[in-house]
């Protein structure tokens, strides 16, 4: 062998070591798409799903040409690491299983699985491993059975909604016994489970007040027994709220004292159906005066209207009908077309035993699409 030679082979040799190093960071790099690990995960997740339609999940495939499942419908990458953050899935009426390789997508933010059918099975206890959620939607997807303890684990979850999992056909109903594992999620801004039986779950408002940034509570139609109230439950109750939904549960009048004066942010309150047998609304509500939208329709609320929630110069919406209401409706009315001229566009207060007169002055209210004075003892009714 000559010299030249040797250096010629040594050339070729580098050549082709740069040539490998260059193709083995090509194929570590993110710009070719997810990983194997978790495209099998998804495929494994395809295999257990089917669609109506057939195979809603086609760009889901295992040819050279659908490598990437960043490109998969549904599947979103993070562009720099190239790991599967978000999965939604919301929408394509999938049913059957969801196999538990879905926990090796271990890079999960965002996993919305909303209507779709899993046939009453039981939301998957390994669903607590996917500790990066910061997103779950499980509504409407035919969950039954008991929702499991280990979403205590999901500690970054901000979005949480279980709603409408009603599974009609079977004793095997959705429902929480507790709401231990709820305190857990200090980050949660957004919880909804309606149609969630809760009628169990005695210490509901207690779990509920334990999430320090918590805007949207969406509790209806739960089952939910009425409140204790402790001391501890009325001083450590959030400002947070902005939006609060307790309708139709079976809830006592000690909710107010819940409400009353610390709720300063409250823009929408409907505690509408919730039978509370007798007492007046109270007075404190006209200090939530960030209200947009009150409901508190068939609720057997008696007493007067309170004048102080005339003075609620935000509300768009007020909804009182189908309680026993009484008294005078006329300087409610006055003040109330004073301070909501420009604001109030739906007044409906039928089916009550109010009386008196309606005053001139509801002309002044210029935004008013609907009013319902039905049903009362007025004058010139
Ligand atoms: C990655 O995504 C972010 C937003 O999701 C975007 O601002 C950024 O430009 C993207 N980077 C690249 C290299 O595509
Ligand atoms: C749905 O659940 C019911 C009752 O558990 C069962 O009889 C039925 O076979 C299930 N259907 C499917 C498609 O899995
Ligand atoms: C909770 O998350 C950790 C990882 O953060 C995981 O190791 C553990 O198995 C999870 N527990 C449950 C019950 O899901
Ligand atoms: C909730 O957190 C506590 C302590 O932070 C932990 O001991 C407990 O296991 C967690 N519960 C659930 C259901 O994850
Ligand atoms: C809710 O649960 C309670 C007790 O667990 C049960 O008695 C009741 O029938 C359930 N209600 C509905 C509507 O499923
Ligand atoms: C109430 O707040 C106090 C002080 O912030 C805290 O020590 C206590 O654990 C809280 N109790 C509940 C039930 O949240
Ligand atoms: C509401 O129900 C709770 C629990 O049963 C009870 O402790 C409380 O006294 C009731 N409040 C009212 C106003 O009846
Ligand atoms: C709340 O309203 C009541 C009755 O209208 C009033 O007496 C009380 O001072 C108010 N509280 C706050 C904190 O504004
Ligand atoms: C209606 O109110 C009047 C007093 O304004 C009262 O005498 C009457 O009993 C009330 N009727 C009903 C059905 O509550």
């Amino acid at each position: 062998m000559t010299v030249a030679n040797t250096v010629e082979a040594r050339c070729c040799f580098k050549l082709l070591y740069a040539i490998v190093v260059v193709l083995l960071l090509h194929m570590s790099s993110p710009c070719i798409g997810c990983s194997e690990r978790e495209r099998q995960a998804l495929l494994a997740l395809k295999q257990g799903l089917v669609g109506d339609d057939g195979d809603l999940l086609f760009s889901w495939g295992r040819e050279a040409q659908n490598r990437d499942c960043c490109q998969w419908d549904g599947v979103y990458c993070n562009n720099e690491t190239g790991h599967v953050v978000k999965l939604d899935l919301g929408g394509m009426y999938l049913r059957g299983k969801i196999s538990p390789k879905l926990i090796h997508l271990q890079h999960l933010e965002y996993l919305d699985l909303s209507f779709n059918d899993f046939n009453g099975s039981k939301i998957p206890d390994f669903i607590g491993s996917l500790s990066n959620l910061i997103y779950l939607s499980l509504s409407e997807a035919n969950f039954g059975g008991q929702i499991p303890n280990q979403l205590g684990n999901l500690t970054h979850l901000q979005y949480l909604d279980l709603s409408f999992n009603e599974d009609f056909d079977s004793e095997n109903f959705f429902h929480a016994k507790n709401l231990n594992w709820l305190p857990n999620l200090s980050s949660l801004k957004h919880l909804d489970l309606t149609s969630t039986n809760l009628s169990d779950v005695v210490g509901w408002l207690e779990a509920v007040n334990m999430l320090p940034k918590l805007t949207n509570l969406i509790l209806q139609g739960c089952n939910l027994p009425p409140p204790i109230i402790s001391s501890v439950s009325i001083m450590n109750c959030s400002n947070s709220l902005v939006h609060v939904d307790l309708s139709l549960n079976n809830l006592n009048s000690s909710i107010f004292q819940w409400l009353s004066g610390t709720h300063t942010n409250l823009v929408y309150l409907d505690l509408s159906e919730n039978y509370f047998r007798g007492p007046s609304i109270p007075a404190s509500f006209g200090n939530m005066s960030s209200l947009v939208h009150l409901s508190l329709y068939y609720s057997e609320l008696e007493g007067g209207i309170p004048n102080s929630l005339a003075k609620l110069c935000r509300l768009r919406r007020l909804e009182l009908y189908g309680n026993s209401l009484s008294g005078q409706l006329t300087n409610f009315v006055e003040i109330l077309s004073e301070c909501a001229q420009n604001t109030l566009e739906y007044l409906d207060i039928r089916g009550n035993n109010l009386s008196g007169r309606i005053p001139e002055s509801i002309g002044q209210m210029s935004k008013l699409e609907t009013i319902d004075f039905s049903q009362n003892s007025l004058e010139g009714f």
